[in-house]
C-alpha cells in the first residue's frame, strides 16, 4: 500500500495534499530536475522549480523551458515564474500550465536588481495593489493554485509583509511562502521569523516559513517559534539533502556522500548531456567534500574533469586513500 494513503497530509493547498512540511527552496542553478529528485527522495514534501522569466516561456525558449522538465514522482511539482507585466505574465502561466505543474507560484522575493529594479521579483512588493490584480487573473484562468513567495517588503521604511499577504489571501492565492528578509537585506543580516509569525496569524491560508534554517534542530525551531505550515530551506540544503531526511551534515557517513556524488553525477550527465552535467556538478560535489579528510585535494581536481569517468575515477582513488580515515 502506498504510504500516503495511509497518511494524514501535513497541509493542503487548495486541493493538493502536502505529505511533509519541509520544502527545498526555489534555487536558480541549484533546483534543477536531478536536484529535486533527490531531495523528494530524501523528504522534501514537494518541489519548486528555480524561477522562469515570463518572457523566456512566451518566446518557448528551449533551454529555459528545461527547467520545467520533472520527474513524475516529484509531485506535488510547482513552477516558479517571475514578471511585472500581468497581460504576459497570464499567457505565460497558460504555456507553463500545458506542461503540467500541479501548482504555479508567483516569484515576489527575487532581490536581483535586473529583476526586481523593472518591478518583477520583489520589485512586485513596491506595488501591492499590483499584485492584487496579478493574483486574480491568475486565479481566475488557471486551473492549477496559485501561490506567491515573498520577501518583508522592499526594505526596513517598507515593511508591507501583512498588507502583502492579506491582498495575495484576499484574491485567492492558495499558500504563501515567506523570506523573512526584506530585498534591501538580500541575504544580509538574520531573517525575522517574527514576521513569519504575524504572517501566519494574519492569513488563513497555509504559510510556508523560510529563511535561516541551517540545521535539523532549526527546522522544529522554527515552526515553534511562527507556528508556521511548512518549513523551506534553501542554502542548507545544498550539499546535505539528508537534512530533509532529518540529518545534519555532520552525521552523514563518509560512505552516504561519495554515494550521493556517484548518483548524483548520473543524474545529471542524464539530463544535461556528458560535459553540462560533469560542468554543472563542480558546485554540488563542492558542498558534498566541504569538512572531509582529503577533501580540499579532490575538490581541486574534480575541477579540471570534463568527463564523469574521470569524474570517477578521482573518486575511486581517494576513497581508496581516504576510506579507513573518515
Ligand atoms: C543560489 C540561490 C538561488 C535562488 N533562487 C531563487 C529562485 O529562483 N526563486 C526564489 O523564489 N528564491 C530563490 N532563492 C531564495 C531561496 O529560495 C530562499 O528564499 C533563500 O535562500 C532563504 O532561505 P535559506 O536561508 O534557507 O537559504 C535563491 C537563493 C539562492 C541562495
Amino acid at each position: 500500500m502506498k504510504l500516503e494513503t495511509v497518511l494524514k497530509p501535513n497541509l493542503y493547498i487548495r486541493d493538493i495534499p502536502i505529505y511533509g512540511d519541509v520544502i527545498l527552496a526555489p534555487m536558480a542553478n541549484y533546483s534543477d530536475m536531478p536536484y529535486r529528485a533527490i531531495c523528494r527522495e530524501y523528504g522534501s514534501a514537494m518541489s519548486y522549480t528555480e524561477f522562469v522569466a515570463v518572457e523566456a516561456i512566451k518566446y518557448k525558449i528551449a533551454k529555459v523551458l528545461k527547467r520545467f522538465v520533472y520527474d513524475p514522482q516529484e509531485r506535488p511539482i510547482v513552477f516558479q515564474l517571475f514578471g511585472h507585466e500581468i497581460d504576459l505574465f497570464l499567457e505565460s502561466a497558460l504555456v507553463a500550465q500545458e506542461i503540467g505543474p500541479d501548482i504555479i507560484d508567483i516569484n515576489m522575493g527575487c532581490s536581483a536588481k535586473k529583476v526586481a529594479r523593472r518591478g518583477a521579483g520583489a520589485g512586485l512588493l513596491k506595488d501591492p495593489q499590483k499584485i492584487g490584480r496579478l493574483v486574480n487573473t491568475l486565479v481566475m484562468h488557471l486551473d492549477v493554485p496559485v501561490t506567491c513567495k515573498i520577501r518583508l517588503g522592499w526594505d526596513e521604511e517598507s515593511l508591507n509583509y501583512l498588507e502583502v499577504a492579506k491582498i495575495i489571501e484576499d484574491n485567492g492565492a492558495s499558500a504563501i511562502a515567506v523570506h523573512g528578509r526584506t530585498k534591501v537585506q538580500g541575504y544580509k543580516g538574520k531573517a525575522n521569523w517574527h514576521a513569519i509569525a504575524e504572517i501566519k496569524q494574519a492569513v488563513n491560508i497555509p504559510v510556508i516559513g523560510n529563511g535561516d534554517v541551517v540545521t535539523v534542530e532549526d527546522i522544529d525551531s522554527m515552526k515553534n517559534q511562527t507556528n508556521c505550515d511548512a518549513v523551506m530551506i534553501g542554502r542548507a540544503a545544498i550539499g546535505n539533502p539528508w537534512i530533509f531526511a532529518g540529518k545534519n551534515i555532520t552525521d552523514v557517513t563518509f560512505h552516504d556522500r561519495v554515494q550521493l556524488i556517484y548518483s548524483h553525477l548520473d543524474k545529471m550527465t542524464d539530463f544535461y548531456g556528458e560535459e553540462r552535467g560533469v560542468i554543472l556538478f563542480r558546485k554540488h560535489v563542492v558542498k558534498y567534500l566541504h569538512g572531509l579528510i582529503g577533501g580540499a585535494k579532490l575538490r581541486a581536481k574534480l575541477m579540471r574533469c570534463t568527463t564523469s569517468a574521470e569524474f570517477v575515477h578521482e573518486v575511486v582513488g581517494y576513497v581508496e586513500a581516504y576510506s579507513c580515515d573518515c
